[in-house]
C-alpha cells in the first residue's frame, strides 16, 4: 500500500501485550469494533528500525526508553480495513496515557501505564500508508478490498 488510501489504517500490538497473552482479546475487540484484519504477521524489531519507526520522538526525553521497549520482544503488525479506520482506531485505542482513556477502549483495559500502553494505531493516512508499505512491502497483493477497488 504504497499509495495512500483512505479506510486503511496499521496497528501494531506491542511487547506489554503481547508478553501478557493479549494477542486474542484485542484483536478480538478489533474485529468486533467493524475492522477486518487484511494483512498480519509476528515479529521482532530490531533496533534500527524501532528508531525509524518512531524517529518523529526523537527529540522528546523518553525517545531511547521507548525505542528500546518497542523492541524488546515480538509485536503483532497488521492492516486494517474500515471506513474512517485511522480516527475509529484511535476511539478504540483510547487516550495515550491509559489513565486518561476512556472506559471499554483498549488502552484503559490492557494498558499498563503511559509507556507500556498496548497498542499503536497510525495517526493520519499518510502515516498509515508509510506504517504499512514499510512493515508490509508489496501489500497491495493482499489487500482483500483493494484488489475489487
Ligand atoms: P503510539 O501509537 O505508540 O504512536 O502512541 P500515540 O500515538 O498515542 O502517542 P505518541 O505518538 O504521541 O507517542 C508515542 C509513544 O510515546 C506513546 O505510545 C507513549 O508510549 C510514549 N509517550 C508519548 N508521550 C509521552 C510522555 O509524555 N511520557 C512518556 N513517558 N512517554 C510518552
Ligand atoms: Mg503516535
Amino acid at each position: 500500500m504504497n499509495k495512500i488510501q483512505e479506510n486503511y489504517t496499521f496497528s501494531m500490538i506491542k511487547p506489554d501485550a503481547v508478553q501478557a497473552n493479549h494477542i486474542g482479546a484485542m484483536l478480538s475487540m478489533i474485529e468486533k469494533a467493524g475492522f477486518s484484519i487484511d494483512a498480519i504477521t509476528m515479529l521482532q524489531l530490531t533496533p534500527i528500525v524501532a528508531e525509524h519507526f518512531y524517529a518523529v520522538h526523537s527529540d522528546r526525553p523518553f525517545y531511547k526508553s521507548l525505542c528500546a521497549f518497542i523492541a524488546s520482544s515480538p509485536v503483532v503488525v497488521m492492516v486494517l480495513q474500515k471506513e474512517n479506520a485511522v480516527a475509529d482506531l484511535r476511539k478504540l485505542m483510547g487516550a495515550t496515557n491509559p489513565v486518561e482513556a476512556a472506559e471499554g477502549t483498549i488502552r484503559k483495559i490492557f494498558a499498563t501505564s503511559i509507556d507500556y500502553n498496548a497498542i499503536h494505531g497510525s495517526d493520519s493516512d499518510e502515516t498509515a500508508a508509510s506504517e504499512t508499505s514499510f512493515f508490509f512491502p508489496g501489500c497491495d497483493l493482499l489487500l482483500k478490498k483493494a484488489s475489487t477497488t
